[in-house]
């Protein structure tokens, strides 16, 4: 540490709280490191920021911690006005670590089941990358870590073209680290123009889509058959065969297209129509989609078997504090075609996270019991019937 501070002293102070946060790796020196760049007025440019940060961070690369968010802390803190906007709320580090372990876990089992076969991740809203690092400190805790990681392809999506910067100078520390090339493709656009080719071969999606609504016209345009689009979502997944089951004798000759959709519930489908059939889909959605009577035809979309659905982990309300929301949120666990379907949901409350609403460290950090009872979980029979709830 001492070596890293001297190495960049002279730089602006502020680079100096980035490094010392992902240094240390401790959730609390980063968020204090960030609510102390909210004070200062004018910010650093993010250009000058991430070669300042490329520079020193070559330096201390073997100090560091594996995979470090170093850019997400300078985003938190940058325009509050153009991240609303953008519906940017970048997921903390102990969040992607959790839904890495899990993430880890389940390519592994893909993995050792056909050894030779390529494994596609896909990240449709990276951000600087939190949750694609997450998954690669995960699977750099695993013995098979060095086969597994070069059987993924990772494609990773943005809109922002700032955010694809921040996500490239956090991959290329990543890889020089690695001492290896991952075999990642970026980019940046519109997930649902430039994902489009990769439907039915994603055997893992995660994400943490923007908080804001979308144009239904534009996925249309991209071709994209999501049920979400449609004023009668279930009839329409229906009449496309996506569904499992019958659902009635709906009426599906004229499908009535909705104005705007949330993006949260277009993400989602887009992800479920990127998986293979035995693919996986961890993401963080606001509960809103989960609980809101106007979003009940998506969760019966969900639930009639056009996927598996296998965890609702509640996060705390403070978990994006840090991003200026208080949107309470929750981990939402899916799987493809070739899962049984839900007969018996995940459903857990965490009731820390390390800080509280005011941004001062709580003794208590994630709960860490979640961990085990999710891996078991997703690894078990899921075909029995019973609701946890771990608090
Ligand atoms: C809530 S942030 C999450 C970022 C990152 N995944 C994380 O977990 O920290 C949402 C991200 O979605 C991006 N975004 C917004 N609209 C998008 C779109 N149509 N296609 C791709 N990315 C988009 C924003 O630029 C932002 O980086």
């Amino acid at each position: 540490m001492g070596q890293i501070m001297e190495r960049v002293e002279g730089f602006d102070s502020r680079v100096v709280d980035c490094l010392a946060a992902s240094y240390s790796h401790s959730e609390w020196e980063l968020l204090d490191a960030m609510a102390r760049w909210a004070e200062t007025a004018e910010l650093p440019d993010d250009e000058a920021l991430a070669s300042l940060i490329e520079e020193a961070g070559t330096m201390a690369l073997n100090e560091m911690p594996l995979g470090a968010d170093i850019l997400g802390a300078h985003s938190n803190a940058s325009n509050k006005r153009w991240r609303s906007m953008n519906g940017e709320f970048f997921t903390p580090g102990n969040v992607c670590d959790a839904i890495g372990e899990v993430s880890a876990s389940h390519l592994l089992a893909l993995h050792q089941e056909s050894p030779d076969a390529r494994l596609l991740v896909v990240e449709p809203a990276a951000g600087s990358g939190a949750l694609l690092l997450g998954l690669i400190r995960a699977i750099m805790a695993l013995p098979e870590r060095d086969s597994l990681l070069r059987a993924l392809d990772i494609v990773a999506a943005d809109i922002s073209q700032t955010n694809m910067m921040r996500l490239s100078v956090n991959l290329n520390l990543l890889q020089r680290r690695l001492g290896f090339e991952l075999a990642i493709t970026t980019l940046c656009g519109d997930a649902f123009e430039v994902l489009q080719p990769y439907q039915g071969q994603a055997a893992l999606v995660i994400g943490n889509p923007p908080f804001i609504k979308l144009p239904a016209e534009g996925m249309l345009a991209a071709n994209w058959s999501l049920p979400c689009l449609y004023r009668r979502p279930l009839e329409f997944a229906q009449s496309q065969g996506l569904l499992r089951e019958s659902a009635g004798n709906p009426d599906t000759t004229h499908p009535v297209v909705k104005g705007s959709v949330k993006a949260a519930v277009a993400f989602v489908e887009m992800a479920v129509a990127l998986l293979k059939p035995k693919g996986m889909i961890q993401m963080v959605v606001d509960d809103g989609i989960l609980a809101n009577a106007k979003e009940r035809p998506f969760r019966e979309v969900l639930l009639n078997g056009y996927c598996s659905l296998t965890n609702v982990i509640a996060l705390p309300g403070e978990t994006f504090a840090h991003s200026g929301t208080k949107v309470l949120c929750s981990i939402l666990g899916l799987r493809g075609r070739a899962y049984p379907p839900s007969g018996s949901v995940l459903m857990a409350v965490t009731d820390t996270i390390g800080w509280d609403s005011r941004l001062r460290p709580t003794r208590d950090q994630l709960n860490q019991d979640v961990l085990p009872e999710w891996m078991d979980y997703l690894a078990g029979d899921v075909g029995s019937c019973s609701v946890k709830s771990a608090a």
